[in-house]
């Protein structure tokens, strides 16, 4: 459905999640009516993209400002010096240094689902792009957690009605260090450093629209609450194939300029690593704190 308004158009995509927005001019100071059409159009689609948008951190911290209040990434190596709030997801190396986070989002994931309150909303904005022969590479796909739970058995939904399971920054560090190898393995006294696991509902309430959305990340959660070792790894594979269903996912395309926002209770994300040097990727990307899940 085509909903125009003076401004600026949000064009919904055929799916249960996904819109676009052009002609919105973000360097104009956004007044609160504009704002909240923004923000009631994220939360009705769960992925909204602004078009033309080229931010400096600054400005995304700033715009990323009237969601809430921006959280600081715990890898302080990827975060912008002047800006911290801004955290650097790219391939490239400069002076011998990566640029950001080289293996961000690569499993699916609901960002910085291992704090007590994980994040919100999203911000990413895309200042280069991997292109070749006029194909675009690096686009990040994004699973419907609301049609994810609707679609569970009415079985597995009382299974998993009171379940808790544990997510973890430590164990997604060293999952990712030995599959990737882009990080180093850390022990266990090193990943002390970082925060310690989150227990979070696996069916979890969205604070604002009030639908059931499936909380459980491949790259993140490791273990449910109360349940044998193998019981726990079986269900959450099984919950971790669930959501990545065809019918759930909406991939993103990007362009040179896009901000894309997204919401992190009703979806999740997984970027698509099929580019490499000299194709280069640079994005900058703000999150915004949310509540307890319940
Ligand atoms: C992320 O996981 O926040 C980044 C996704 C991407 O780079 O496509």
């Amino acid at each position: 459905m085509d909903t125009t308004v003076p401004k600026f158009a949000i064009r919904s995509e055929n799916g249960p999640i996904g819109a676009e927005i052009t002609g919105l001019d973000l360097a104009i100071p956004l007044d609160d009516a504009t704002f909240d059409e923004i923000e009631s159009a994220l939360y009705r689609h769960a992925v909204v993209v602004i078009r033309d948008c080229l931010q400096t951190p600054p400005q995304l911290a700033s715009f990323s400002r009237r969601f809430g209040t921006p959280q600081i990434n715990v890898r302080a190596e990827a975060t912008n010096a002047e800006t911290p709030e801004v955290f650097w997801i790219s391939n490239i190396t400069k002076d011998g240094q990566p640029v950001g986070s080289h293996d961000a989002g690569r499993y699916w994931h609901s960002d910085l689902c291992y704090l007590d309150a994980p994040s919100k909303v999203t911000l990413l904005n895309a200042i280069e792009v991997p292109t070749r022969d006029g194909m675009v590479f690096g686009d990040t796909r994004f699973a419907a957690a609301t049609a994810a739970y609707d679609a569970l058995s009415d079985d597995l939904k009382r299974r998993l009605e009171g379940l808790r399971a544990a997510n973890g920054y430590r164990y997604m560090w060293n999952k990712k260090a030995h599959e990737f190898g882009l990080r180093p393995v850390l022990s266990e006294e090193e990943l002390e450093r970082y925060p310690p696991d989150a227990l979070h509902p696996i069916l979890r309430t969205h604070p604002v629209t009030g639908q059931k959305c499936l909380f459980v990340c491949e790259g993140y959660t490791h273990r449910i609450e109360g349940l044998e070792a193998s019981e726990s790894d079986e269900l959450l594979r099984t919950l971790f194939e669930h959501l990545a269903k065809p019918e759930f996912l909406y991939r993103h395309k990007w362009q040179v300029g896009d901000l894309l926002m997204w919401d992190n209770c009703a979806v999740q994300h997984k970027a698509t690593s099929d580019f490499e040097l000299p194709l280069r990727r640079l994005m900058q990307r703000c999150t915004i704190e949310g509540t307890v899940p319940f």
